[in-house]
């Protein structure tokens, strides 16, 4: 019985450790929000077109041209909370 528990505890840390990293990993993917600026983007922009209207580098952009233009899910790395 003792031993299980031991067994237990072990892997619980291993998969603790594991993800922990996973998750600061992730947060480090992260770009700067669109909620820096909210006024401009509340409305307008839901998809990665959207995005690429005013930031894409090749169209005279009147947002900061992005040097990725080819990702997809702009928001899942641009949606931070601020
Ligand atoms: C995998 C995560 C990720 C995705 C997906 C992503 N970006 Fe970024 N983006 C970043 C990171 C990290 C930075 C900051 C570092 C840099 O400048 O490359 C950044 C910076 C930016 C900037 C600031 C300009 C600059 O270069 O500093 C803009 C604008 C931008 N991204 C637009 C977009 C658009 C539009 C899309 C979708 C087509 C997109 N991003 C998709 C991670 C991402
Ligand atoms: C109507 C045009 C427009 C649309 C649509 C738009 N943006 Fe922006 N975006 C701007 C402007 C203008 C700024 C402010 C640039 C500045 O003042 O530095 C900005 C700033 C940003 C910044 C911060 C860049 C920096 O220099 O820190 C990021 C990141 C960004 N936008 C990503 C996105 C993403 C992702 C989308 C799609 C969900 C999007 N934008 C849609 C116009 C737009």
């Amino acid at each position: 019985m003792k031993k299980r528990l031991k067994f237990f505890m072990i892997g619980f840390w291993l998969v603790f450790l594991v993800s922990g990293c996973a998750y600061r990993h992730y947060m480090g993917m992260h770009g700067p929000s669109i909620k820096l600026y909210p006024d401009i983007h509340q409305q307008v922009a839901h998809e990665d077109s959207d995005c690429l209207k005013c930031h894409h580098p090749d169209q005279n952009p009147e947002g900061t041209p992005t040097t990725h233009p080819d990702f997809t899910g702009c928001l899942k790395c641009h949606n931070g909370e601020v």
